[in-house]
């Protein structure tokens, strides 16, 4: 039977160009994911899109002197571009400021009103004497009450990621004009009342069924929801730059960012719903409580995921599905530094997909995957990992054995004779490793499955180095028959164990070992009409995939391809030089 898995994936602020810190953290462990779960003949619907309200939009186009939604339109599809050239396959990746998605949160809005789940009140909140302005989330600088940090912003700190009131912040400075010219004055806004469901999120998370959450996220979130301190958190704002508050009166404040954006699981899975020609589709991943989903967030993230967004959900009462797991990740470092824009420390995913190939980074941030630790990434290591990981433990295995196969089997799979006991230890190894692998990815351990996956491909490479069928077949051509055979079926496992990870290599190779058709359908850039106005998006359709999570039945006599190398070497040189192109700021 086949499952329902919703993998939803952070929505990225669309103020700038994604980074490999952003990759590895939510995009690319997501897509080995829903890859992984499509070969399985699961049916997958995975969601996001490009966050576009609040104040980090609206402080970056002040910074570039165009208008926030300039800033949009100069983001989002760059963004999906990159994602589509490294084989991110979203269902669909859409963005907030469509319709539907006005439509979705501005309902759930209301009826959180209705619940009595969102009430109004007045707050204090910061505004600038000199600029006349209220200083909303980024709009407010100083030093964290937490952590001492000075450049804490008014909704978060940076430095040690704790959240709290703007008010609370020490020695504050307006980000308009650098002042400290601030009054703490009373405004309205609606509040999302926490206090009203810490205890149904309470018993949800305890109820003995998140055993397999990762111990940082569920210890978080207990410890949190067992001190019982949820209390309102305002969810307007006073700004004119977001999604219009639904109730008359309320014109120039706006719904706030991270209320909207965590709607956007579900409204982006409605709008894949309606362009699918199936309007109820989502339903099938929202109610129906077999299905799991997964959210795949970075660890500054854990509160709004695994408290308040099923907060809201609880709130909202229809019944959706909470959070299966919620599988956060760290933080990748860059040659031992934050990355960091401000400071000028980063690697811009599609600046480095101008110069190589996509499958070399998916798996160097697959092996550095910062699951349960902050990762440091060095272009070293990232050489290496090329050069000796993939070019000489995979590819060369691939590459000699469909070469010698090709030449000297006249072009096909040749018959087995007899199995030795090195042969048949071979074979039996493919299973157990298979089963690792499927293990690892179920409970979506993304980095021990490659490894997983490496190591059956070390162990085919030593069966090689004993049998030596090059040689072997000089005097003894049956026995070189067999190994190649031996060695041709550990290959094709390898593909599908090695497919979640590397699509494109794996399809090169599905097609060199003498298979049609496709492992998985090809990511592509799509422009949605809506009423008012269109937007770009990155869609997937499954129709096309035929690869399945099966271990080889590869069949003497299947005709090969001519093959050609998967990976290229990378000359040493290449990380001395990517880091001077850092340290220079190119
Ligand atoms: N835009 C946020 C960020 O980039 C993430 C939002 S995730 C969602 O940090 F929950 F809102 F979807
Ligand atoms: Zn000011």
């Amino acid at each position: 039977m086949s499952e329902k898995i919703l993998v939803c994936v952070a929505w990225p602020y669309c103020n700038g160009d994604m980074h490999i810190g952003h990759i590895a953290g939510a995009y690319l462990p997501s897509d080995i994911f829903a890859r992984y779960h499509r070969l399985r003949g699961n049916d997958v619907l995975m969601v996001s899109g490009s966050d576009t309200h609040g104040t980090p939009i609206t402080v970056r186009a002040e910074e570039e002197g165009i208008s926030p939604r300039q800033v949009v339109d100069r983001y989002h599809p760059r963004n999906v571009e990159m994602m589509r050239q490294l084989g991110i396959s979203f269902d669909l990746f859409t963005e907030t400021d469509t319709e539907n998605h006005w439509a979705v949160t501005q309902e759930m809005f209301l009826e959180h009103i209705r619940n009595e789940i969102v009430y109004r009140a007045t707050m204090p909140q910061l505004y600038c004497v000199d600029c006349n302005k209220w200083l909303a989330d980024r709009y407010v600088e100083g030093v964290c009450p937490h952590c001492g940090y000075d450049g804490a912003r008014g909704d978060q700190c940076d430095n040690c990621g704790r959240t709290y009131d703007a008010t609370e912040l020490i020695r504050p400075r307006c980000k308009y004009c650098g002042g400290s010219n601030i009054e703490v004055r009373e405004t309205e806004h609606f509040f999302l009342d926490l206090g009203a469901v810490n205890e149904p999120l309470l018993t949800w998370v305890s109820d003995g069924s998140k055993a397999h959450w990762r111990p940082n996220v569920y210890n978080y979130t207990v410890s949190r929801l067992a001190s019982r301190e949820l209390r309102g958190r305002p969810i307007t704002r006073d700004i004119s730059w977001g999604i219009t508050i639904p109730v008359e009166g309320y014109e120039d404040k706006r719904i706030y960012v991270w209320y909207d954006a965590v709607i956007g699981y579900l409204s982006a899975s409605k709008e894949w719903a309606v362009i699918t020609g199936r309007p109820d589709a989502w339903q099938e991943w929202w109610h129906d409580r077999a299905a799991r989903t997964y959210y795949f967030i970075g660890k500054d993230n854990i509160d709004f995921h695994t408290i308040i967004w099923p907060g809201m959900l609880i709130g909202y009462g229809h019944g959706l599905n909470l959070p299966y797991d919620v599988p956060a990740n760290e933080y990748l470092n860059v040659e031992g530094r934050k990355l960091s824009k401000s400071r000028r420390w980063m690697i811009v995913m599609r600046d480095v997909l101008e110069r190589y190939a996509p499958d070399p980074w998916r798996y160097a941030l697959a092996a550095s995957m910062p699951e349960s630790t902050d990762v440091n990434f060095t272009w070293d290591e990232f050489v290496r990992r090329n050069n000796e990981e993939l070019v000489a433990t995979w590819g060369n295995l691939a590459n000699r054995v469909l070469g010698f196969a090709y030449k000297r089997f006249d072009g096909k799979v040749p018959p087995p004779g007899a199995l030795t006991s090195d042969d048949q230890a071979m074979l039996d190894a493919i299973q157990p490793a298979f089963d690792k692998v499927t293990a690892a990815l179920d409970a979506v351990k993304i980095k021990q499955a490659l490894g997983e996956a490496m190591a059956l491909a070390h162990e085919a490479n030593r069966y090689l180095n004993v049998k030596e069928p090059w040689k072997q077949i000089k005097t003894d051509p049956e026995g070189a028959a067999t190994s190649v055979y031996v060695a041709l079926r550990v290959i094709d496992t390898l593909k599908v164990l090695f497919a979640p990870f590397l699509p494109f290599t794996c399809q090169a190779l599905h097609e060199q070992l003498g298979y049609d058709g496709q492992l998985f359908g090809e990511p592509y850039t799509e422009t949605l009409p809506e009423s008012e106005r269109s937007h770009l998006a990155l869609r997937y359709d499954a129709s096309a995939a035929s690869g399945k999570w099966a271990i080889s039945d590869l069949q003497p006599g299947q005709a090969l391809r001519d093959p050609k190398p998967l990976f290229l070497k990378l000359e040493p040189s290449v990380a001395e030089e990517e880091v001077e192109r850092m340290t220079s700021g190119a």
